[in-house]
């Protein structure tokens, strides 16, 4: 349940379950004006987020349009992902594959996609971008037998299928809906492959992956989210991995090869959506109205999922728009999201 002390996003607003706190009639009208606004930039983004997207896939309306897209799409993400892919380890057992991505060809939010060695010895590869030579020469490095490719969220998986053949052992692990979505696209890289673990919003408490995963990793299906996220803690190097929970703008990482010109935010829109999603910025009130107002959907089942996660016990997070934290992300974490803890 919501808290309704004055850090809420209710702080000088009166709340519907309390009346002590007088009305702020200007956080009022920014909230509605950025609720609105959000929407609206929340459903073009969705509308074309896959299309445009090195790491998430096209929406279902793939019509006579799908030249065009293709050839936008060019435009937007790196038809040479090996040049620009920064891949570093973040510890020992998790290795990190950050690429360029820029949502509308302006706002410069990155890609990347999360390789982890699990005590068993097999790996994990979480949202991952595209399978680069190098990429693989990492997997063969690390012992070479990937067991799981996690799709975190409904967005994130139009690599699954590029992973899944060079792996083909490897199990599918997603978010209800995905399955159905992909069977639907009409993209030569995307495939119908069966997926071994769903996550459904009835049955998450009692969904489980695998015993060697299991051993390793905390997970919560965030559904009340709006892309119905899966978000993961590798226990051994207490790391956070996400998608779409939680942006650390800007990316700095994400575009720290591609040439100085590109690194520049496009325009006054995208400037002020980096500014929105800097967790360490400020008191950053935007970033926890977005997430309250915008992309908690059930705020019920979003709060609840919230505070599971902020019970694990980590100090790294690895987003897949932004850069990584490290060290210090249990803080940012329940600082970015305690209005629902
Ligand atoms: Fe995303």
């Amino acid at each position: 349940m919501r808290q309704s002390s004055a850090t809420g996003p209710w702080d000088g607003i009166r709340s519907p379950e309390t009346s002590e706190t007088p009305i702020d009639v200007a956080d009022v009208i920014l909230g509605q004006c950025l609720m609105r606004f959000s929407i609206l930039i929340l459903g073009i983004c969705l509308s074309f987020f896959a299309r445009i997207s090195n790491t998430e896939g096209p929406s279902t309306r793939q019509t006579a349009k799908h030249a065009n897209e293709h050839i936008m799409s060019e435009k937007l993400i790196p038809s040479n992902p090996a040049d620009v892919m920064v891949m570093r380890h973040v510890t020992p057992n998790v290795v990190t594959f950050s690429v360029p991505f820029s949502r509308f060809g302006t706002m410069k939010i990155g890609g990347r996609g999360t390789l982890v060695k699990m005590t068993s010895g097999d790996l994990a590869v979480f949202s991952p971008v595209a399978l680069t030579e190098e990429a693989k020469a990492k997997v063969s490095e690390l012992g070479g037998n990937l067991a799981y490719i996690v799709a975190l969220d409904f967005e994130h998986h139009i690599f699954l299928s590029e992973w899944l053949k060079a792996y083909p052992t490897a199990k599918l692990v997603g978010p209800e809906g995905l399955p159905e979505k992909r069977a639907k696209q009409n993209d030569p890289k995307i495939g119908s492959e069966p997926f071994a673990t769903v996550f459904t919003k009835d049955k998450k408490s009692t969904t489980r992956i695998g015993d060697d995963f299991d051993r390793d990793f905390d997970y919560e299906y965030v559904d009340g989210h709006a892309n119905k996220e899966i978000v993961v803690n590798f226990r051994p190097d207490r790391t956070l991995i996400e998608a779409d929970l939680f942006f650390n703008l800007p990316a700095t990482e994400q575009y720290s090869r591609v040439p100085e010109k590109q690194k520049q935010a496009g325009g006054f829109l995208a400037r002020h959506f980096e500014g929105l999603q800097d967790p360490q910025g400020g008191s950053n009130k935007w970033m926890k109205r977005f997430n309250w107002f915008v992309l908690a959907k059930d705020r019920a089942s979003f709060n609840e999922s919230i505070r599971a996660i902020a019970k694990w016990d980590f100090v790294n997070l690895i987003p897949c728009h932004g850069d990584v934290l490290e060290g210090n992300a249990k803080e940012v974490f329940q600082k970015t999201f305690e209005w629902h803890i």
